[in-house]
């Protein structure tokens, strides 16, 4: 609503929020939205938040959209921040919580990203929008896409779970299954879309998504009383709903809402697609590609991801670091987390509890912590991974 421009991620430089924007002109690197914060902070203040409606437009004022009119929505965001003391019991936790996800439509965080980026290409009437995904974006932007009256281009590896394929079908998406991993897709997509007239909505490759998956650091705030966790554990594929979480922290600090504390941001990929841990360590500014990418975390095969250099300065920043955990790991995890707390999870939210494990047992977070898991998803789209 107070949205006033764009800025180069890399080199701070201003672009138009007035059209269709893709990576920077100047670096071809993500763009972020910025905003009148002293406007927006006029009328979003804590007492407002008290009678909004449970989504994540409570936050109007801090999202893109110009006109109400404008919003697709499928009641997205606001979803329960649930205190996990059977699981956390177990490690001598006292304050363990899960954020789930699940909850959101279409089953996962993705409707958060897809909810800004929809509305917006409603809002520049574009009428054909084409992705790249792992699965659960896939899922989501066919439902809003849907929901707006847009065509939907989706482009997932082949090997993709079922659950989210046959869903793109029944929300009336344009499906084609790649031999490959999301880069080859986003390869194919970026290939095509001009001939094709497709708008990209490739993460962090349009500017919105972020601003919709920001809203988790919104509501992380609301939802403990205006702090914050000491630890937060992300599982990372691109990482927009890292990078959005963390603006969302320096966008709250601005108008006054929090201070400087922030959590420390651990990062939680596969052994099998590990690029931003491997890169951490190695203490580099960017990371390379994993070669050979492989998990059954289909979210988390992600060998490459252009907002690399942002969750690394992150990761740097807050004093957190990045685990990778098996795919034999996070599948007992979903089981321990289920049995302890009544939450069927994705493999890629079970992959967080298993990386707490290791963070416990080297000292680096301790018992008497505050530690958020995101659980990004449902286990019930990943049935194949499961016996009986
Ligand atoms: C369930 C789930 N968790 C985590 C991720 C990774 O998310 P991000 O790309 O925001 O890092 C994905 C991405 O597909 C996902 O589907
Ligand atoms: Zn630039």
């Amino acid at each position: 609503m107070h949205l006033t421009h764009l800025a180069c991620t890399a080199c701070g430089q201003q672009h138009d929020a007035g059209i269709p924007q893709n990576v920077s002109p100047c670096c071809g690197k993500p763009l972020y939205p910025q905003y009148d914060l002293v406007a927006a902070a006029r009328t979003l203040t804590k007492d407002a938040l008290k009678t909004r409606g449970k989504s994540l437009w409570r936050y109007r004022e801090v999202l893109p959209v110009k006109r109400d009119a404008d919003i697709v929505t499928l009641g997205e965001g606001f979803t329960p921040l649930l205190p996990a003391p059977r699981l956390g019991a177990k490690h001598g936790l006292a304050r363990l919580f899960i954020k789930d996800e699940s909850q959101n439509p279409t089953q996962s965080f993705k409707a958060r990203g897809m909810a800004a980026a929809v509305s917006m290409a409603k809002q520049f009437g574009l009428k054909k929008l084409a992705v790249p995904s792992a699965g659960n974006a896939a899922g989501a932007m066919a439902a809003y896409a849907a929901r707006a009256g847009l065509e939907a281009h989706i482009f997932m590896p082949a090997d993709t779970p079922k659950a989210n394929i046959i869903e793109c079908h029944e929300l009336g998406a344009h499906v084609t299954l790649i031999h490959g991993l999301i880069t080859d897709c986003g390869a194919e997509v970026a290939k095509r879309k001009a001939a094709e007239g497709w708008f990209d909505v490739s993460t962090l490759k349009e500017p919105y998504r972020v601003e919709g998956k920001k809203t988790l650091g919104y509501e992380l705030a609301e939802q403990l009383d205006w702090t914050l966790p000491d630890v937060v554990l992300y599982p990372t594929g691109g990482g927009t709903g890292l990078v959005g979480m963390w603006k969302a922290f320096d966008e709250m600090e601005r108008m006054g809402w929090i201070g400087k504390k922030r959590p420390r941001m651990f990062s939680v990929q596969a052994t099998g697609c590990q690029p931003i841990v491997r890169a951490f360590q190695a203490g580099e500014k960017s990371a390379a590609e994993h070669v050979g990418a492989q998990t059954r975390a289909s979210g988390l095969r992600v060998p490459k991801a252009i907002g690399d250099f942002i969750m690394l300065d992150i990761l740097k920043k807050s004093g957190g670091g990045a685990v990778a955990v098996t795919d034999d790991e996070m599948i007992a995890g979903v089981r321990e987390v289920g049995s302890a707390e009544g939450l069927f999870v994705a493999p890629e939210g079970a992959a967080t509890y298993a990386a707490l494990k290791h963070l416990l047992a080297a000292g680096t977070v301790r018992a008497d912590e505050s530690v958020v898991l995101f659980n990004t998803g449902a286990g019930v789209k990943y049935l194949e991974c499961f016996g009986e």
